[in-house]
């Protein structure tokens, strides 16, 4: 078996171009849920499910974790806040009964590090008395207000669990007064530049500097596939791993805005087999070398691992007509 780091690594490393929300309290979107070809699936026990509703909820994500069969090679499970009454009993009850069938909880409204640290602690005492290997059910925090954003550093490393940072706009943008009721739209008003791009970034650089993944959250307006798509590549081309999809009409839009375009990851590959030839000794073992009109060195490489890796994750192949052009 493997060992908790391991695991853990191996989660970090999962593709989550599309991370598909199914509110806990509907059996038959949960059956929907599991056709759709997204990369994460999470049943939400937390804001999409109303508060006489939470407990049959629990229930239904306990069954539809035992019954399995997603599409979605990583289940997660969003538990609601500490500032609730509902999180121990989330974690015991879910993990207690079906923790063999998860990977990871996602913890919204985290505004301190010491939140992933008690949901560490917390998890550890649950697979331990459910007789579960320890440490291997990762922890998705969410960065949902002004105070989660500043303290982030310490969020992210709070945990050897965490795996990602996932940004959750709608709350944010309430906590911090924004004039606008359209979730992923700009605020009426703010002309220039992007209102969220402080925010989209510091998510990302955090992520980055510790090693994890950075999640876009939700586009509201689930019959506009063009807005969704004009969303979803802003952060695509920041640098984020994925975003939430609401509905079945942003699945393909996700997977194809987060994954690299065929033409890039063509180039992502050349660029690694010129640079691979010529910093060798039979290529010359030179560091700077042209690729078509461009001068490459170790840093372009080390960008085109980056595409190669996404679109590799992405099942992508090179295409027959790779290179034809240079
Ligand atoms: C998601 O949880 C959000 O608040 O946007
Ligand atoms: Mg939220």
């Amino acid at each position: 078996m493997s060992t908790a780091p391991q695991a853990i690594a191996e989660l970090r490393a999962r593709p989550r171009r599309t991370v598909l929300a199914v509110p806990g309290s509907s059996v038959k979107m949960i059956g929907k849920a599991r056709e759709l070809g997204v990369d994460e699936v999470f049943l939400d026990l937390e804001d999409a499910v109303a508060g006489p509703a939470k407990e049959e909820a629990r229930q239904n994500v306990v069954d539809a974790l035992h019954e399995g069969g997603f599409a979605a090679p990583t289940v997660v499970v969003r538990v609601n806040a500490w500032d609730t009454e509902y999180t121990v009993r989330d974690v015991t009850e879910v993990v207690g009964r079906a923790g063999a069938h998860l990977d990871a909880l996602l913890l919204p409204k985290v505004r301190t590090a010491d939140e992933v640290v008690a949901l560490d602690l917390v998890l550890t005492q649950v697979e331990k008395a459910a007789g579960l290997p320890v440490g291997h059910i990762g922890i998705e925090p969410q960065i949902e207000d002004a105070l989660g954003l500043t303290n982030i550093d310490a969020i992210a490393t709070a945990s050897p669990r965490v795996l990602t940072l996932v940004f959750g706009p709608a709350d944010f943008m309430a906590s911090i007064g924004m004039r606008t009721l359209t979730v992923g739209e700009q605020p009426e008003g703010y002309t220039p530049g992007d209102a969220y791009h402080h925010v989209l970034m510091t998510i990302l650089v955090a992520a980055r500097a510790h090693g994890i993944q950075a999640i876009d959250g939700p586009y509201l307006k689930v019959r506009d596939e063009e807005g969704f798509r004009r969303a979803a590549g802003r952060t695509a081309a920041l640098g984020y791993d994925g975003k939430w999809v609401l509905h079945p009409a942003q699945v393909d839009a996700g997977n194809e805005v987060f994954s690299p375009r065929q033409e890039e990851f063509d180039k992502a590959e050349g660029i690694l087999a010129a640079y691979a030839h010529s910093t060798s000794v039979e290529g010359g073992a030179r560091g700077a070398v042209m690729y078509g009109d461009e001068m490459l060195d170790e840093a372009s490489r080390k960008m085109a691992l980056v595409v190669s890796a996404r679109g590799r994750a992405a099942g992508m192949t090179v295409s027959e007509t790779a290179g034809e052009d240079r």
